[in-house]
Order: C-alpha cells, then sequence, then structure tokens
C-alpha cells in the first residue's frame, strides 16, 4: 500500500458518496487560481464534518482556520436557515477568496469571517457553539482547545484536524513547534475529565493524518 493507492481509494469513495458539486468545484478553482495552498479537507471528510453538525442539530458552528471556505460551506449546509458559522482565518487574502466562495455557494449569509490570529479574535467571539473545528497553525492548537471549552455546552462536538501528521507525532526526533502543539493538544484532550474524546488516523487523498473529535459532558 502506498499514497497512489490511498489517493485511488479515496476517488473512489468520494465518486460513490459524495456528489460533484459545481459550487464547491468552482470554490476550490478559485483558492487555487489566488494560489492559497491545497490543504483543505477531502470531500468526504468535508460530507462528514455536514454529517457530524447535522447529528449534533447544530445550530451555531466555530471554526478556526477558513482557507478558502471549502470546509466552511459543508459545514454551513448543515445549518437551518436561521443557524450562524463564526470562522477565524489570518490571512485577509484567504478571508477574500472565502467570502467570495461561501456567496457563491449560497451560505454566505450564515457565515462571519473574523481576519487576525485566532488567539486573539476568539476572546472577542460570543459562544456557546453546538460544534467547534479546530483546523489552524498547529502550535496553538492547546490554546484553541480551551477557547473552545469556554465556547461550548453540554453536548457540544470539538473536533481537531491533522493530529496525526503522517506518523511525526510518535516520532521523538520532530521537535518543530506545530508538532509539539499537536502532542500537547492531543495529550490535553484525551486526559480532560470534561470531554469524552477520542482521535482517529486516517488514509487518503490528504496523505496519512487523522481528526479528534471530544464530546463535551
Ligand atoms: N479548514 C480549511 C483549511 C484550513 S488551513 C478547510 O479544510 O477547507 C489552515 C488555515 O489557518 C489557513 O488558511 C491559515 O492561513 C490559517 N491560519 C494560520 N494561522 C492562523 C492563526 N494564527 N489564526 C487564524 N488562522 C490561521
Ligand atoms: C496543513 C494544514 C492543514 O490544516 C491540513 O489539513 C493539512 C496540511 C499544513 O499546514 O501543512
Ligand atoms: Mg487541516
Amino acid at each position: 500500500m502506498n499514497q497512489d493507492s490511498f489517493a485511488a481509494v479515496d476517488s473512489y469513495l468520494s465518486g460513490l458518496y459524495v456528489d460533484s458539486d459545481s459550487a464547491l468545484a468552482e470554490g476550490l478553482a478559485a483558492s487555487d487560481a489566488a494560489g492559497l495552498p491545497q490543504i483543505q479537507v477531502a470531500p468526504n471528510q468535508g460530507k462528514m464534518l455536514m454529517i457530524l453538525a447535522k447529528i449534533v442539530g447544530a445550530k451555531s458552528i466555530l471554526e478556526i482556520g477558513t482557507l478558502g471556505g471549502y470546509s466552511t460551506t459543508w459545514l454551513a449546509r448543515a445549518l437551518p436557515a436561521d443557524g450562524r458559522l463564526v470562522t477565524l482565518e489570518f490571512e485577509q487574502l484567504h478571508a477574500d477568496v472565502a467570502r467570495k466562495n461561501l456567496d457563491r455557494a449560497g451560505v454566505g449569509h450564515l457565515v462571519e469571517i473574523v481576519v487576525g490570529p485566532a488567539m486573539d479574535s476568539l476572546p472577542g467571539v460570543s459562544g456557546p457553539f453546538d460544534l467547534i473545528f479546530i483546523d489552524a497553525d498547529k502550535d496553538n492548537y492547546p490554546g484553541y482547545f480551551e477557547h473552545a471549552m469556554r465556547l461550548s455546552h453540554p453536548g457540544s462536538v470539538i473536533i481537531g484536524d491533522n493530529v496525526v501528521r503522517g506518523g511525526k507525532v510518535v516520532d521523538p526526533g520532530e521537535t518543530d513547534s506545530d508538532i509539539e502543539g499537536i502532542r500537547a493538544f492531543n495529550e490535553m484532550v484525551g486526559k480532560d475529565p470534561r470531554v469524552t474524546a477520542t482521535a482517529i488516523q486516517t488514509v487518503g487523498s490528504k496523505d496519512w493524518d487523522g481528526f479528534a473529535i471530544a464530546y463535551v459532558n
């Protein structure tokens, strides 16, 4: 097994389970054209986020790390007409591209994009949120989790993307601050009695990674 076969299976699964969608495809093309990195969630992962938001019955969603609004679009599609989604993004260019993509997808009216370093924005964000998706700079994951707890209620679900990073989390030679941030996040979420949490590793078009999911008790 190698990355080619993982990507082929992702393509097979997405082909069967995820409708090809012009709004999402045009959004990805616009993100690409603007030079944004292609680090959004895979189509089948985006749809999983939407399904999780539906299971939770989410009326309010917080996302940390917007990029071009790809995962944002999936999450916003789970919201009722009076729902709201707040998404935090450091780069003005990413926020501008996301705004156009979200409007094109018909969910722009549900979404507020807050531009700036998320650790600076979070104290001014008012919750609570039913679902929180953490997907920005990995160094700050521990801080994002503490804010997510403050902005949640019993029954909220907190999801953290990229908690495996190609296995670097278990390589003692990997001491970069982003890997250290992910390790600290996994340690704190795994032992926090306020949540019931687990983590799952994944392969696919986005290589070997994983996500953590925490239910707020
Ligand atoms: N959730 C997106 C992908 C996000 S990629 C999707 O799946 O479609 C990570 C994003 O976090 C990038 O756009 C990056 O600019 C942003 N980011 C990085 N550091 C940040 C910070 N300190 N505060 C807020 N956003 C940050
Ligand atoms: C990176 C960030 C992500 O959120 C992701 O899903 C994949 C890669 C990155 O910074 O490399
Ligand atoms: Mg990610």
